[in-house]
């Protein structure tokens, strides 16, 4: 028996990699590039909760609360139903509103939290963050107090960022959001495009996860009619770290990644 229940995210094989879930109470990374699977991911951790005893709040920066109800109805999740029995709730904020309603004692967020009893929630994506300050020091702090303020909630977030790197393993530049980010969060895990031999495979990896082991294999995924599926790892895998795989043609890449 694990000494403290873990939040399940009821992805399958992606709960082993974290060896039961993520940690309670903790903030979480989730990176990738656009259609990799972030918000899938995401959908399918704050609907897990929902249906098992841990409500759930999507905070939104970018998509219309439509969007999610469609995409989630998509895998078999009814994100409306959710919502009518106070299970879910989706919000369409900006990354400013949210700062000052988290700063506000009994703000909205922490209305919700106390009376649907939240447990969870999915921030999609933190990349807007990015627009409120071009100070590196300031940006970190923002991040920080966001971070905290959650956590003192009580809540076990998952943050999506988008990664602009498609493929392989080139030398990435790493700008501020990205080390504040992977620096302050509890675990970092990412999504990534793999080709190999001509076809394109979606990849995921734990990079971090403090205070637990983890699994440290890249292994497969697929996204099916449930939402994500973690396989085996890759084999080959040396090849993958070491950037081995081809990059894609610009117009394969542009074609492939609807956006
Ligand atoms: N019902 C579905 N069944 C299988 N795949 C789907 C379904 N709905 C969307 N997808 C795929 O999931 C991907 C979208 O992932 P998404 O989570 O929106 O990516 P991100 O948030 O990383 O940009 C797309 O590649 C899309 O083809
Ligand atoms: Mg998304």
């Amino acid at each position: 028996m694990q000494a403290e229940e873990r939040a399940v995210t009821g992805v399958p094989g992606f709960d082993a990699m974290l060896r039961g879930g993520f940690l309670p109470r903790s903030a979480n990374l989730l990176e990738g590039a656009p259609g990799c699977g972030k918000t899938t991911l995401g959908m399918q951790f704050i609907h897990y909760g929902a249906t098992h005893g841990e409500p759930g709040l999507i905070l939104t920066f970018e998509q219309f609360p439509e969007q999610y109800y469609r995409d989630a109805a998509g895998f078999g999740w009814d994100f409306r139903e959710l919502e009518r029995r106070r299970l879910l709730q989706v919000i369409m904020s900006s990354p400013e509103v949210t700062k000052a309603d988290l700063e506000r004692f009994n703000g909205r967020i922490a209305g919700l939290v106390s009376n649907m009893g939240v447990k969870r929630i999915l921030v999609d994506s933190i990349s807007q963050f990015e627009r409120m300050t071009d100070d590196p020091v300031e940006l970190r702090n923002l991040l920080h107090g966001f971070l905290n303020a959650l956590r003192r909630e009580g809540l076990t977030a998952l943050f999506t960022r988008e990664a602009y790197v498609l493929l392989g393993d080139e030398q990435r530049e790493e700008d501020e959001t990205e080390s504040s980010m992977s620096f302050l969060v509890d675990s970092y895990v990412m999504l990534r495009y793999v080709e190999i031999e001509s076809a394109i495979h979606r990849a995921i990896i734990v990079l971090k996860m403090r205070g637990s082991a983890h699994d440290t294999h890249i292994r497969q995924f697929e996204i099916g009619p449930h939402g994500l599926v973690v396989q085996e790892p890759f084999r080959g895998r040396e090849g993958i770290l070491s950037g081995t795989p081809q990059y894609m043609a610009e117009s394969f890449i542009k074609a492939f990644v609807r956006r």
